[in-house]
């Protein structure tokens, strides 16, 4: 055997191992591409509380208008939404830390297909706002701060197969002025208190994507 021929056997061997290596990397980030999934975005719209519009002068109708946006990012999967439970609170640190709770409704579930966006508009009974402080806070020129909560079930359609259940709590925060309405006109979006990487991926994806990068590397 030639030193010439060893040179080549180890080449060879290199080369079947790269390709090797490069194919399973590539395949393996193929495959979490397509397994990815984005939890959609949800943000509130529109809000609207006729008891603190001063032009009607009157806390007498005590309901809430609220317009929610639920938008599928997601090129190629669909999302399977189990009932939507929705908690509004009123918040007043001076009364209680976490809030007045003031509303409580559910929405029925639905499956929204791959990028579809879906409104939820609801006018729903309120109980217990301290509307005489609230009103106050607004012809003050200040804003009446409120809370909506949002939890619900959720699990992404895959081509012909289901995923897991996936919890999706997100909550925020929004302001309403003299008007009634909403004092940000645009959407405002409703986040999750939990870390973006841990609530959206599932452990084998990011499993999957680490062993494609040590390949890669
Ligand atoms: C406030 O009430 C007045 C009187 O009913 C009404 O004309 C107006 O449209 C209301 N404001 C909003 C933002 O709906
Ligand atoms: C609002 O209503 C109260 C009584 O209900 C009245 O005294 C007050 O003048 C009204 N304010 C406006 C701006 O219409
Ligand atoms: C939900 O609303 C009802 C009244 O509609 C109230 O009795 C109940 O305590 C509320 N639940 C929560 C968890 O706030
Ligand atoms: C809240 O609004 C939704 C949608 O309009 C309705 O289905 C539900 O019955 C309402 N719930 C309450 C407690 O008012
Ligand atoms: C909070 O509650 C206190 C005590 O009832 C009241 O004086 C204050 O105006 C309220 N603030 C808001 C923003 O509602
Ligand atoms: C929604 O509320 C119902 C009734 O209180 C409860 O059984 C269900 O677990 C709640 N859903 C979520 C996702 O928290």
């Amino acid at each position: 055997m030639s030193d010439h021929d060893r040179h080549d056997g180890g080449t060879g061997c290199f080369r079947c191992c790269f390709s090797f290596t490069l194919t399973l990397g590539f395949a393996s980030l193929f495959m979490w591409l397509s397994l990815r999934t984005s939890n959609p975005i949800l943000s509130i719209q529109d809000v609207y509380i006729p008891a603190l519009n001063k032009t009607l002068n009157s806390t007498s109708y005590q309901s809430i208008y609220l317009d929610l946006k639920l938008d599928n990012g997601n090129k190629d999967k669909g999302i399977y939404y189990y009932p939507i439970n929705v908690t509004l609170h009123y918040i007043n640190d001076s009364i209680a830390d976490t809030g007045i709770p003031i509303s409580n409704y559910t929405l029925p579930g639905f499956y929204q297909g791959h990028n579809k966006k879906a409104r939820r508009k609801s006018w729903n009974e309120t109980y217990g706002v301290p509307w005489e402080a609230a009103v106050k806070v607004v012809a003050g020129g200040k804003f009446a701060v409120f809370r909506v909560d949002l939890a619900t079930v959720i699990r992404f359609k895959i081509l012909f197969w289901k995923t897991k259940k996936h919890r999706l709590v997100l909550g925020a925060d929004f302001e309403v002025n003299d008007l009634g309405k909403k004092e940000r006109k645009k959407g405002t979006r409703l986040k999750s208190g939990a870390p973006e990487l841990f609530s959206g991926q599932s452990p084998v994806a990011v499993l999957l994507v680490v062993f494609s990068m040590l390949l890669l590397v």
